[in-house]
């Protein structure tokens, strides 16, 4: 296990912290590659539970090296916190790594976004409104300003008044807000270079040299396959590549450099934030579940939306990203039910569908048909190997196995890290 990708095979929140802290054990470096700090990761260790946001959450072992790659989106005032909370816990940061490419989330990206999302009323994504969309919006329209250019003030003010020229524009004229000022910006900015700068450096030669010198590299995604900007609910989406196809561009790694992609799915399904979501229990199955799973986001606070498993969608997740296993999360929440549907398929318009149909208004349409599975009904917490697993709940991973045709290699049964079901 060399070069390793851990992603999200749903809509976010699968688990990933806590799977990259397992893997993170016997790893050399951690690796974020897009997004920022939309992310909400938990790890439970003990009496513990550390939230991250932006640190890989490799960074709780102080052997593995924490990487912040190019196709991140960083806003160093969250990032300096979490460091500082980190440090203020005992945990080391010193070894952290971050791209001189990453782009900077700026004040103006924040307020945009959540200007945005009250003027999309009732279409609005419900984002965490931590600025990843605007942020993404200039890095592809070019005006973004990188973290390289903290350690440039002339050109960090230079862009920042450039930037800010139309921003203002856009602020006061279109959403009748306050301007923005550069000079307040540009002193509490390069105010963090100084910080920033030992952590600062070219992480795409980084994790190349790593992964040439034969050390085990982690990959942690953010958000999840169908918050993909390209291949997930769009609109309804983040505004970056959380498949596997972002560890490339994003880190500056090709292809061949990756040994296992492993999608982190839970027993169940959640999402949070708005969007078609076909397995959606708007009932009291749905309240249990979110219940039992303590279905509330890190970064907002707000409660998921739960439903049963959809093995049409986690089909698409194994093809978009070449997934070589899954590992299955929170199991032990299913515990709970008499008997366990998962989804095989859909009707949507009269069509009937077994793949994850591309066109928004089919989605939108989608009924699931599911396959009803007998429950076990009982407490699988302190179940540490396969076998010793109820047979309903063998027959449950089997028959996911068996629809993806991937192994689920792992099963975890609670947050901590000791429940946990290894099958290799
Ligand atoms: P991430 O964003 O993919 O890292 O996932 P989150 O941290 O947002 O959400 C996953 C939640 O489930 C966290 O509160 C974890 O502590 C918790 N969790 C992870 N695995 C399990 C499990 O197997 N069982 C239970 N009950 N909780 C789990
Ligand atoms: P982790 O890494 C779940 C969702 C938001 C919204 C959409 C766009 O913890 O799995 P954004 O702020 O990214 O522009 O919001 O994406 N979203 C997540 N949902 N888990 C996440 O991260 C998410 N990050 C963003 O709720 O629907
Ligand atoms: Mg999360």
């Amino acid at each position: 296990m060399t070069a390793t990708i851990v992603l999200g095979a749903q809509w976010g929140d699968e688990g990933k912290g806590r799977v990259v802290d397992h893997f993170s054990k016997n790893a050399d470096m951690a690796v974020r590659f897009q997004g920022g700090n939309n992310a909400g990761h938990t790890i439970v260790i003990g009496e513990e539970k550390f939230a991250l946001s932006m640190t890989p959450s490799g960074v709780l072992y102080p052997h593995v090296t924490p990487v912040i790659a190019s196709g991140t989106v960083i806003d160093p005032k969250a990032l300096l916190n979490e460091l500082a909370m980190l440090n203020e816990r005992g945990i080391t940061t010193s070894k952290l790594r971050i791209s001189s490419n990453a782009h900077l989330i700026m004040p103006y990206h924040r307020k945009m976004d959540a200007i945005q999302e009250r003027y999309l009323g009732r279409n609005q994504i419900g984002t965490t409104k931590k600025g990843i969309g605007p942020a993404y919006t200039d890095k592809f329209a070019r005006s973004g300003i990188r973290v390289q250019d903290l350690f440039d003030p002339k050109i960090f003010r230079d862009k920042l008044t450039l930037s800010l020229v139309e921003k203002n524009k856009i602020l006061t004229r279109v959403y009748n807000q306050l301007p923005m000022d550069a000079d307040e910006i540009a002193t509490e900015y390069l105010g963090y270079a100084e910080q920033l700068m030992p952590f600062v450096t070219d992480t795409s030669l980084l994790v190349w040299e790593a992964i040439n010198d034969g050390k085990t590299v982690v990959f942690e995604g953010g958000q999840g396959t169908l918050l993909d900007v390209d291949h997930g609910t769009y609109p309804f989406v983040t505004s970056s590549n959380p498949t596997a196809g972002g560890v490339l561009t994003g880190t500056g790694i090709g292809p061949k450099a990756i040994d296992e992609v492993i999608g982190v799915s839970k027993a169940y399904l959640t999402r949070v934030g708005t969007g078609p979501f076909p397995t959606e229990l708007l009932d009291e199955t749905g309240d249990r579940m979110i219940d039992l799973g303590h279905e509330y986001g890190v970064v907002t606070g707000r409660r998921r939306r739960a439903g049963w498993l959809d093995v049409v969608a986690l089909r698409y997740a194994v093809r978009i990203n070449s997934l070589t296993s899954i590992f299955l999360t929170k199991l032990d929440i299913l515990s709970a039910f008499d008997e366990i549907k998962v989804c095989v398929g859909y009707t949507s318009l009269g069509e009937q569908y077994s793949e994850f149909p591309r066109q928004q208004r089919v989605l939108y349409n989608c009924q699931p048909i599911y396959e009803t599975l007998p429950g076990w009904r009982t407490d699988i917490t302190d179940t540490r190997a396969y076998v010793d697993l109820p047979k309903e709940a063998q027959q449950y991973i089997e028959f996911i196995e068996d629809q993806l045709r991937t192994p689920c290699d792992w099963i975890s049964v609670g947050p901590e890290r000791e429940q946990l079901l290894t099958r290799r």
